[in-house]
């Protein structure tokens, strides 16, 4: 292995994971972050997100193997690194557009300290940008604050992440592909180097390509969801289970399938954003996606489904309704575009009093949804309420049976994620409602 120093900007999920990673193979990492807590945090090997895997992985390369430090000093990260990742925020502007001040601002202080400083380094856009973000934006700005010339005097490459959250660490570590876009050849085999390990495809393409692959990815998954959610809601109305529907597609290669399961929607930092910053570009571009605008229709109405399957069971008005996962999916904390911000917000709205329970997310859901009652076990949730509904699938849910809800005052029972046994519920005498599924 060829021994390549790699500095990384950002220590959110994206960064942390990529710089512990790297590390995990035996470059020596250093990661910048202008929040004093988290670098003192990652040097003591304390994850300051919750994601699997993360803790055992820092103990590994920050204590044991001190292969990764983390810093507030840029100047030292520069000067300790051959490769430096940038793995910033780009939050949705009002407009779907992604805000670029956070790179932007970052890269004139790279620039600054480029000027002044020896040696080819190859900066790396990891966060998620607009296809031209990096030729038009990041690679001027480069140019006019170190005075340097990119392609002679250092390298620009652009290598989204396809991580999911809560499964980062493994998909890091055996990837369906790498990306890399980059300005030259150079710039490319920089970059290749840290990836010479992993036994996958590596794209060759140009930092454009890279960008679009990545939108292009995203929107292409959050279309499948929406199409199954449309598909599951049509299965309904005709009594069929969705979930053969998805099985039976899923079945030719073609299709593939993953990313099927119906339920309540896609949340969480990504794929809305990224869907509405490509149609926010298909519209300035005058090609406006008809698709990405359904996809986007079609998610924004599916969390309302649940309510809707809910108000055909009872009156919402002044019961008490608990709520199951509040997390944008499971195995995380993550309570960004959250479904269940959209359902629990509507039931506060008709009159109902909202009692949740979630295994991870009550700290990040309490800041969010402060109107309603944080639970602290399913069982807590569910004691003496009017009704329930399954928001979030997480493992420990599978295992409700009648037994568990008979702890409730009323009967009615919303899975919104497909996650119950409805035959044994309903044989115990409860009303049960499933997204994609009606139940006799
Ligand atoms: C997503 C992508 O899957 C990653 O490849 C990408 O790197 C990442 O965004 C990113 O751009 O950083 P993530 O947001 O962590 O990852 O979550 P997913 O596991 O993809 O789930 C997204 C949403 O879709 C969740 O709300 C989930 O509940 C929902 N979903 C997913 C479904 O409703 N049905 C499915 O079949 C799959």
């Amino acid at each position: 292995m060829e021994k390549v120093r790699i500095g990384v900007i950002g220590t959110g999920y994206v960064g942390l994971v990529t710089g512990a990673s790297f590390a995990n193979i035996g470059f020596e990492v250093m990661c910048l972050d202008v929040v004093e807590k988290k670098v003192n945090m990652i040097n003591q090997a304390i994850p300051p997100i919750f994601e699997n895997g993360l803790q055992d992985l820092l103990t590994d390369v920050v204590k044991e193997r001190k292969l990764l430090t983390a810093t507030l000093n840029r100047r030292e990260t520069l000067e300790k690194s051959d490769v430096i990742f940038i793995a910033l925020p780009t939050p949705s502007s009002a407009d779907g557009s992604i805000d670029l001040t956070y790179i932007k601002s970052e890269v004139e202080e790279l620039g600054k300290e480029l000027r002044t400083m020896d040696g080819y380094k190859t900066f790396v856009v990891k966060s998620t940008v607009i296809p031209g973000t990096t030729k038009n934006v990041v690679l001027p700005l480069l140019e006019k604050y170190s005075g340097k010339k990119a392609g002679i005097d250092f390298g620009l490459a652009m290598n989204p992440e396809f991580l999911m959250e809560g499964l980062a660490i493994s998909n890091f570590q055996k990837p369906d592909r790498v990306v890399i876009g980059a300005i030259d050849d150079r710039s490319f085999n920089e970059v290749k180097k840290l990836y010479l390990s992993f036994n996958c495809e590596i794209q060759q393409t140009t930092t454009s390509g890279a960008e679009m692959i990545k939108y292009a990815a995203n929107s292409f998954l959050a279309t499948k969801i929406s199409y199954i959610n449309e598909i599951a809601n049509i299965c309904e109305e005709l009594g069929i289970d969705v979930s053969e529907v998805a099985y039976g597609l899923g079945l030719d290669e073609r299709i593939s399938p993953k990313f099927l399961r119906a339920g309540l929607g896609f949340g969480g930092s990504c794929f809305p954003k990224d869907v509405k910053a490509l149609y926010a570009l298909s519209k300035d571009l005058n090609r406006t996606s008809k698709i990405l605008s359904a996809v986007l229709g079609i998610n924004e109405l599916q969390p309302m489904r649940a309510i809707q399957l809910l108000e055909g069971l009872m009156d919402i008005k002044g019961k008490r309704v608990a709520l199951l996962g509040l997390a944008f999916k499971p195995d995380t904390d993550d309570m960004r575009e959250a479904p269940s911000i959209v359902i629990a917000n509507e039931l506060l709205s008709k009159g109902a009093v909202v009692v949740a329970y979630d295994p991870i997310a009550k700290d990040t859901a309490m800041a969010v949804l402060p109107n309603i009652t944080h639970s602290n076990s399913a069982e807590e949730a569910l004691k003496d309420a009017d009704a329930v509904i399954v928001v979030t699938e997480w493992k420990e849910f599978n295992n409700l049976s009648s037994k568990d809800f008979a702890i409730m005052r009323g009967k009615n029972i919303i899975d919104g994620r497909r996650v119950l046994d409805w035959k044994e519920l309903i044989n115990n005498g409860f009303n049960v409602k499933v997204i994609g599924q009606s139940p006799p």
